[in-house]
């Protein structure tokens, strides 16, 4: 579904991605592993719109996609967390989860929408939090609600950076079910990680970057 080509991308004088070609098939879970600063968000940034690589294509299903906003990437069926999270922290855990529903400008909320959000809720096990402010239910909590997040924005393709790093195992165990879950629904995942159990819980595929390319 997703196919990168010779992607190159520097900032100032160093080179990060060094010509990466990636090629991923819709349903299969696609871990990346790799050095700090190997260039692993880059990639992210890259397929999602956020940077556009110096050289190179970006194809979903054969539409070339590296010159769009992240907007419309989003809008095509493109969803992705943030390594540092980027909830709005003085929203509630639900008004999070209502943000990233597509809805038209100023409306309220369906019947349908707020059925979404409690499922999606249900699914990232923060039915109880839905009331409290993002930035005060935990770090792993808060790693539910990204991908919460991603979830409600009714992605194909999810690009999950670090989901499980410096989190409890009681959050990691509902990531690893939730993972599994999305895969279940037919869901392409490209995640960042690095933890062993996690990995061999929700691979299909595990992918290495090294020197800018992806072995
Ligand atoms: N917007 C930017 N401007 C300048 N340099 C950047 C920018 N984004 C990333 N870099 C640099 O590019 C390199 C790769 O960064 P990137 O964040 O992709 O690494 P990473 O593999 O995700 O690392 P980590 O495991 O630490 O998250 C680093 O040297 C980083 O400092
Ligand atoms: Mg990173």
């Amino acid at each position: 579904m997703l196919e990168l080509k010779n992607i190159r991308k520097s900032f100032g004088d160093v080179q990060v991605l060094n010509g990466t070609n990636l090629r991923l098939r819709e349903g299969f879970v696609y871990t990346l592993k790799g050095g700090n600063g190997s260039g692993k968000t880059t990639l992210i940034n890259i397929i999602s719109g956020f940077l556009k690589p110096d050289e190179g294509s970006v194809e979903l299903k054969g539409k070339k996609i590296a010159r769009f906003s992240p907007y419309r990437v989003n809008r095509m069926g493109i969803g992705r967390t943030f390594q540092d999270l980027r909830l709005a922290t003085q929203m509630t855990v639900y008004e999070n989860i209502m943000l990233a529903l597509e809805k038209k400008k100023f409306a309220y909320p369906t019947k349908e929408q707020q059925k979404r959000a409690d499922e999606i809720l249900e699914m990232v096990s923060l039915s109880e939090k839905r009331n409290e402010l993002a930035g005060e239910i935990s770090y792993g909590q808060q790693k539910l609600l990204t991908i919460g997040c991603c979830i409600a924005n009714n992605a194909e393709l999810l690009l999950i950076d670090e989901p499980v790093a410096g989190i409890d195992k009681d959050n990691r165990v509902k990531i690893i079910e939730l993972v599994k879950q999305l895969k279940e629904a037919g869901k392409t995942i490209l995640q960042i990680e690095h933890h062993p159990d996690y990995i061999k819980e929700t691979s299909d595929y595990v992918l290495q970057m090294e020197k800018g390319i992806v072995c």
